[in-house]
């Protein structure tokens, strides 16, 4: 079974990819700063290199630790607030730390890549769904440094024979076990509703219910992290069959959307508990709808989403929160 290097493996969706490629028979080499990331996320049965991307020699020693045969890269910063605020910030570490791994590749002679990306590539699309040939015009800094890594990953393939997959991310969600979502400063909605659920949180804000969508809140794609964990493996296995593959993009989402209000309402039937809620201020640069057409990746990859039903993602994830109030307390 071949070795996959993951960066941001302590992360949520790498820690929930690591598993799902542990339990599927293949050796993980795990790079990780845990600057963001969480030390007992990362899969015990992994091999744990603790680096910064933009760190050479400890890249190198990560490169050396196996034979690698592929790189899956989720480290990267992803909020988009901070990214209106400090937008340098990801262009050094979603862009510039991200070219000194595809040096690496280059150098080690890995040839087979896996890159996190979004639909924030997309920006406030006019067509819905979102299919793969639509123009990528990111209205924010962090869609604008994963689009500049794409295009650096096009540009290494005409360079030097890198074979890359992007995988745009619609909103990754839901739990595995004793996975889940645990970021610093949450911002996401289905954490957000948990939290007001539990008390740790005194309620949630609907961010704008003025929108041109049916009830007046935001649509969103919600895809289960299990399912982008396939996509994944399937995306991996492609590029390590098929030598004569081009490199290729692919949106994972489900093509159904829901509101901030019907996630909500969903979230209070599961919980048997009220969910404070108030209605404050549209958050800046919140696109109204943004729902996948995935038929590439269902069609190319064999891929079919199979825990994205909202009552599963909602389940799996108040499950996790309930057993980690404080996430993972790190
Ligand atoms: N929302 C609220 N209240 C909250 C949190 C969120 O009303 O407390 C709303 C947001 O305004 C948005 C929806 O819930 O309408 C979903 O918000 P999230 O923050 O959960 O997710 P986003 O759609 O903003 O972000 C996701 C990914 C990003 C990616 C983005 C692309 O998490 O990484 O999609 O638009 F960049």
């Amino acid at each position: 079974m071949p070795t996959i290097l993951v960066t941001g493996g302590a992360g949520y969706i790498g820690s929930i990819c690591v598993k799902n490629l542990i339990d599927q028979g293949n050796e993980v080499v795990v790079y990780d700063s845990l600057e963001r990331g969480h030390r007992s996320a990362i899969d015990e049965r992994a091999t744990f290199v603790r680096g910064d991307l933009g760190d050479r020699t400890r890249l190198d020693r990560a490169f050396a630790e196996r034979s690698i045969a592929a790189v899956m890269h989720f480290a990267a910063y992803a909020l988009v607030g901070e990214s209106v605020e400090q937008p340098e910030l990801y262009m050094r570490n979603n862009v510039e730390k991200g070219k000194i791994l595809l040096d690496a590749c280059r150098d080690h002679g890995v040839r087979a890549f896996l890159f996190s990306s979004t639909c924030a590539t997309y920006g406030e699309p006019k067509e819905m769904p979102i299919h793969e040939r639509l123009p990528q015009l990111p209205t924010n800094p962090y869609g604008e440094s994963k689009l500049l890594f794409e295009k650096e990953l096009w540009k290494a393939e005409e360079a030097w024979g890198l074979r890359a997959v992007a995988l745009r991310y619609f909103n990754a969600c839901g739990a595995d076990g004793d996975l889940g979502e645990d970021h610093e400063a949450e911002t996401h909605l289905i954490p957000i509703v948990f939290e007001a659920a539990l008390g740790t949180r005194p309620k949630l804000f609907i961010h704008g219910d003025d929108y041109p969508t049916p009830d007046g809140t935001c649509i969103r794609d919600y895809i289960h992290i299990l399912d982008l964990a396939s996509a994944h493996r399937l995306a991996m296995e492609s590029l390590l069959s098929d030598r004569g593959a081009r490199s290729r993009a692919y949106n994972l989402g489900v093509g159904r959307g829901y509101s901030v209000r019907e996630v909500i309402e969903a979230a209070r039937e599961i919980t048997g508990r009220e969910i404070p809620v108030e209605v404050g201020p549209r958050r800046p640069g919140d696109p109204p709808e943004l729902v996948a057409a995935s038929d590439l990746a269902r069609t190319e990859l064999g891929w079919t989403p199979e825990h994205s039903d909202l009552d599963t993602v909602l389940r799996t994830a108040w499950s996790w929160h309930q057993r980690h109030p404080h996430g993972y307390g790190d």
